[in-house]
C-alpha cells in the first residue's frame, strides 16, 4: 500500500502554526492556539469518515440525514505532548473515546520506551486517530503504533503538527498503511533529535515546564 502523507496546507492552520514556532510566544497562546489548530486538523482527518443516514423530524418533515458514530473514534494520546491535540479534537468529535501510550525517549539512543499503555474496549470496531504533535525521528510513532495494532483497530492514522523528512520515511517503512497528517513537513533533524526549524521542545511548551 503506498504510504499517504496529507499536508495541511489550509491558511488558517498555516498562520497559527507560525505563530506556535516563535519561541517568545508565551504557553497561554501557545496552548490556546494548538487547540484551535487541533478542530481545524480534525476536519481533515475526519474528511472520509464513514456516515448512516438516520431519520429525522425537521419543523417540516421527516427525512434522512447522515451522521458519523463519533463513539466508534478512539483518539490515542502519545504522552505527553499528544494531551495537546485533545481538547480541540474533541470539541469537534465529543463522543470519541481516549486511549493513552507513554513512551518517552531515551536521550543517548533516541529509542522510544513504553511506559503506559490503556485503551478502551472493544478496539476492533473503532477508528484510531494517534495524536503527537511531533514527528521528528519517528521512533515514538512507530513503537506507538506497533502496540496499536496489537489490539486491532478497523483504521489508524496518524496526526501531528511536524514532521521531519526522517520521521516520515522512518514511519512509512514501518506502516505503510497509516495514513499521515502534517501541518509542515520541516527541513531535517538536528544532531539531539529536534525538529528544525521547527517550534522547540512540544511537551514543555504545552505545559509550561520549561
Ligand atoms: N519532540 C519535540 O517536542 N520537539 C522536537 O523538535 C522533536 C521532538
Amino acid at each position: 500500500m503506498p504510504a499517504e502523507v496529507h499536508h495541511v496546507t489550509h491558511p488558517l492552520v498555516q498562520h497559527k502554526l507560525t505563530l506556535m514556532r516563535q519561541k517568545d510566544r508565551s504557553t497561554n497562546s501557545f496552548r490556546r492556539l494548538l487547540g484551535e489548530i487541533s478542530m481545524l486538523m480534525a476536519y481533515e482527518v475526519t474528511r472520509d469518515m464513514p456516515t448512516q443516514l438516520i431519520e429525522i423530524e425537521t419543523p417540516l418533515e421527516k427525512t434522512m440525514a447522515p451522521v458519523i458514530d463519533g463513539k466508534k473514534t478512539v483518539f490515542v494520546s502519545i504522552m505527553r505532548a499528544g494531551a495537546g491535540f485533545l481538547d480541540g479534537m474533541l470539541n469537534v468529535i465529543p463522543g470519541a473515546r481516549i486511549g493513552h501510550v507513554g513512551l518517552y525517549r531515551d536521550p543517548k539512543t533516541l529509542v522510544a520506551v513504553e511506559y503506559y499503555f490503556k485503551m478502551p474496549d472493544h478496539m476492533h470496531e473503532r477508528d484510531a486517530i494517534v495524536l503527537d504533535p511531533m514527528l521528528a525521528t519517528g521512533n515514538s510513532a512507530v513503537a506507538a503504533v506497533d502496540r496499536l495494532k496489537e489490539t486491532n483497530p478497523k483504521s489508524i492514522r496518524f496526526v501531528c503538527l511536524l514532521a521531519a523528512p526522517e520521521g516520515l520515511a522512518n514511519f512509512h517503512a514501518n506502516h505503510p498503511d497509516v495514513p499521515v497528517y502534517t501541518a509542515a513537513i520541516d527541513r531535517q533533524l538536528n544532531e539531539h533529535g529536534y525538529i528544525v526549524p521547527g517550534l522547540g521542545d512540544a511537551g514543555d511548551r504545552i505545559f509550561g515546564t520549561k
